[in-house]
């Protein structure tokens, strides 16, 4: 596979090394070859004048098609522009940018060098820009003076300017100007892009790079309050990438694949951007929300571009559903072959929607598990072969080893129709191979706890024909429409603010959005004092505004609840579990299990009384 997939400059000798005890992971040991030549330029003898990129804004006359040619040169510029900029091979870049094709080429020309991209999520605040690029210590980032949602302009370029404020160790700001608008411009650090690049060569020598060179770096939540800068390497991400969206997409020439998930996060990665461009496919570049202009964004588009794939997740899904079957029924969807879900459980009541009036029952609809660390989908059906299941994610892909533990003593459940946690038992070419700069985290999140597993973090149920079912994040962590936020970053975030002394932050079930973030917060003054209740309306925005500020507004929680005390452990953890019980309306002492730990169990009594209060 990996010599199907991708074209080596020099061969490897050994195929994998490393087990998940030491955390060593390798694969595809001594060779040589770089990801943008795969990407790229092998495809231009066949291909050059194919459509690469087709970049679909806001608003639904704005398409703009853009040839693996036209890819390749402004590739080029871009990297040499790196080079003159002083970026060399190992080098972190952080791009904070929309989704759109200079963002691309951007990528593309940190892999041409060598450089290792760092993409940050747009939707990010300036604090958590900040915190990652702080993390990474890059010189360099490239933005955009604003993007575009919903009709509004967000503008990235002053976040930035916010982010980077005393950090003297960037050196350079290239902007990347998406329509016209006034930015403040400082000559020291800023560049524009497009006529940085326009003095640059189309042409540009690619490094050579190990198969075990870092690709990128993407920061992903976790249970602690930091982002982890979570590694890809190179061989085995992009052949792990190429393989799977093949197979899971069932590609063909000359396919459309639209994957709607932004850059900044690890779907956009593999499947907008690395898998199909190693196949040489025509990839959609989608800037579009799923409402604006109109909640028929979805269907316009495949109509209107023959999409072929299409990948997006249930919390859009769950949206869309709650409209006019007609606004779906009256487009012409004849184009699509397979339809996808990824991001959190797909209820069986959204899948059948999907599947029948996406789908009209002719496609297949792959629900595909995976992580920012698996690098690609671990568990999905297969087109054409595998019986599917409404809310299944079926079964593993080729080379993964699923297995279910049980929590309390760690052992392998070997039967069907168990409940456990899921890990896999070794390891796939496209595993995080560490966290930037923090090799003992990466060893004590993911295989420390259950030795020989790397652990997913999430429990799954195996049913009676062996069919995987994702239930949910065991740890504390937050899917919110398919975003992962670490319940300690709000909480953090929360108690930065002058009146709060200690949150606690917990996700339960929300019928669009999976799930919805509620907080418990500590005031430093009494909430009940007479004279401060009808502050707290105004102390609730407050906070949350805190949270959007310190995170982003993805992150903004739906209830906020004041207390006077959390329910704590005797060694002070916070037993988040008992504030989901009470959140979903249990009341009674056998609801909440053990709670023997607890400090003070007196304190569940007030909670359920405030949360019932302040509903
Ligand atoms: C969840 C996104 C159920 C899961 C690719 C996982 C899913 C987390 C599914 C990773 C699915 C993703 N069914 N749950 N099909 N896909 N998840 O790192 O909890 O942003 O651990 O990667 O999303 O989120 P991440």
């Amino acid at each position: 596979m990996a010599k199907k997939y991708l074209t080596w400059f020099k061969n490897y000798q050994k195929i994998q090394s490393g087990n998940f005890e030491k955390g060593n992971i390798e694969w595809f040991i001594g060779g040589k070859l770089n990801a943008c030549f795969n990407c790229v330029d092998r495809h231009l003898p066949k291909k050059a004048n194919q459509i690469a990129l087709i970049y679909e804004q806001e608003e639904p006359d704005q398409t703009e098609k853009i040839t693996y040619q036209e890819m390749k040169e402004k590739v080029c510029q871009t990297a040499n522009l790196l080079k003159s900029l002083g970026v060399k091979k190992g080098d972190p870049v952080a791009i904070y940018m929309p989704t759109c094709p200079a963002a691309i080429y951007t990528m593309l020309a940190c892999t041409r060098i060598g450089a290792i991209h760092n993409v940050v999520f747009g939707g990010f605040s300036a604090n958590a820009l900040r915190e990652r690029l702080i993390d990474c210590k890059t010189r360099i980032i490239f933005t955009s003076n604003h993007s575009i949602r919903k009709g509004r302009r967000i503008f990235l370029k002053k976040m930035v300017d916010e982010a980077i404020k005393d950090l003297d160790f960037i050196d350079h700001v290239v902007v990347h100007k998406l329509t016209e608008s006034e930015e403040d411009f400082h000559e020291e650090k800023d560049k524009w892009y497009e006529e940085s690049i326009a003095k640059e060569s189309k042409e540009c020598l690619i490094e050579e790079m190990d198969s075990e060179s870092p690709l990128f770096m993407l920061y992903t939540s976790g249970s602690t309050g930091q982002p982890k800068g979570i590694i890809h390497t190179t061989g085995g991400y992009l052949v792990y990438a190429g393989m799977t969206f093949d197979y899971i997409f069932d590609y063909r020439e000359n396919d459309i694949h639209c994957c709607v998930a932004n850059i900044g996060w690890i779907t956009g990665h593999t499947y907008t951007v690395y898998g199909p461009l190693l196949l040489g496919a025509t990839t959609v570049l989608y800037e579009a929300v799923p409402i604006y202009p109109t909640v028929e964004r979805y269907w316009q588009s495949i109509d209107k571009l023959k999409i072929t794939s299409f990948y997006t997740s249930p919390t859009a899904i769950r949206l869309l559903m709650t409209f006019s079957d007609q606004n779906v029924i009256k487009y012409d969807l004849s184009s699509l072959r397979v339809i996808g879900s990824v991001g959190e459980p797909i209820n069986p009541e959204a899948w059948l929607w999907y599947y029948k009036l996406v789908g009209r029952e002719r496609c297949t609809l792959v629900d595909t598990y995976w992580q920012t660390e698996t690098g690609g989908v671990v568990l999905t059906p297969l087109p054409g072969v595998t019986p599917l299941k409404p809310g299944s994610t079926t079964l593993p892909f080729f080379g993964i080893s699923p297995v279910i533990l049980d929590p309390s003593t760690g052992n392998v459940l070997t039967e069907n129709n168990v409940t456990g946690l899921l890990a896999i038992s070794s390891s796939w070419p496209s595993i995080a191979r560490t966290i930037y700069s923090n090799h003992k985290q990466y060893l004590n999140v993911y295989f420390n706890q259950y030795k020989g597993f790397y652990l997913t973090g999430d429990s799954a149920f195996r049913d009676s024909d062996g069919y995987y079912w994702v239930l949910g994040r065991i740890d504390d962590v937050i899917t919110v429409s398919g975003h992962r936020i670490g319940s300690m970053e709000i909480e953090s975030a929360l108690v930065s603010h002058s009146h709060c002394v200690e949150a606690a932050v917990v996700g339960i079930p929300h019928e669009i959005r999976g799930q919805a973030i509620c907080a418990f917060c500590v005031l430093k003054d009494d909430p009940k004092k007479e004279e401060q209740k009808k502050d707290l309306d105004s102390l609730r925005i407050s906070l949350s505004n805190q949270v959007a500020t310190q995170i982003s507004r993805i992150a903004f929680p739906d209830q906020i609840v004041f207390v006077n005390a959390l329910p704590k452990t005797r060694s002070g953890k916070i037993m988040r579990r008992i504030l989901r019980s009470i959140l979903i309306g249990k009341t009674s002492q056998q609801d909440f299990g053990d709670t023997s730990t607890l400090l003070d169990p007196s304190v569940i009594d007030e909670l359920i009384e405030q949360v019932k209060l302040q509903k």
